[in-house]
């Protein structure tokens, strides 16, 4: 069973990973995005929401000695507390926290509020988190990622779902991958569930 502790362990953290109960992204989670960070060394990671994520993510371009995170975050305290956080743990230089407020977004029939992504650099993504925005929001809260974004995708880029055990995020998935007949699908079981989405 991974844990918070056994992260900071695993990733050299000298001090205590700051964590907000149900908001933070879970043990399991990171465990499985650090993983991939640290095997693979993306140059590019866009993630949508940031906070612990954040850190893990950032730490991992640390020790690769090679990336850069692009945190999307919708709540401005948010922004400065992330901001803060990675300054205090001299991981500043890899991650810009991008203001990125929700607005309204149309997808075909359907309207969402999703990140306004226009401060997003023109990037070419190789590794995507998606942990925002928050699911009680809408339906399908964090689909609009996928069509967003598929065109700054890279062809190796590698998504992953947090949350993934929900049936909101298991809907949203199953049109992810109708929509991308190209995508493989892989579901972790751990707290909270998580899927990874290739090419
Ligand atoms: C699931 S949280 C993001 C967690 C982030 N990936 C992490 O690992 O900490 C999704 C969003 O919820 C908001 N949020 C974070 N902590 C919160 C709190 N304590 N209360 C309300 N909203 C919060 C932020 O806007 C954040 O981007």
């Amino acid at each position: 069973m991974s844990s918070y502790q056994s992260l900071e362990k695993r990733l050299g953290f000298e001090n205590t990973l700051p964590v907000t109960e149900h908001w933070s992204a879970a043990p399991g989670f990171l465990e499985v995005i650090s993983d991939y960070c640290l095997k693979n060394k993306p140059r590019v990671i866009v993630e949508c929401s940031s906070g612990t994520s954040s850190l893990v993510l950032s730490r991992c371009c640390q020790m690769n000695e090679v990336g850069h995170v692009y945190s999307l975050e919708n709540g401005e305290e948010f922004v400065d507390q992330t901001s803060q956080q990675l300054d205090s743990f001299l991981l500043s230089k890899y991650c810009d926290v991008i203001y990125s407020p929700l607005q309204d977004l149309r997808l075909g029939e359907e309207m969402y509020q999703w990140y306004a992504i226009n401060n997003l650099p023109d990037v070419e993504i190789d590794m995507l988190v998606i942990d925002g925005p928050p699911g009680f929001l809408q339906k399908h809260s964090r689909y609009p990622a996928v069509p967003m974004l598929s065109k700054k995708m890279a062809e190796h880029c590698a998504i992953f779902l947090d949350d993934a055990a929900r049936d909101d995020e298991q809907e949203l998935v199953e049109r992810w991958l109708n929509e991308n007949p190209d995508f493989q699908g892989e579901y972790i079981k751990n707290e909270r569930g998580c899927y990874i989405l290739k090419k």
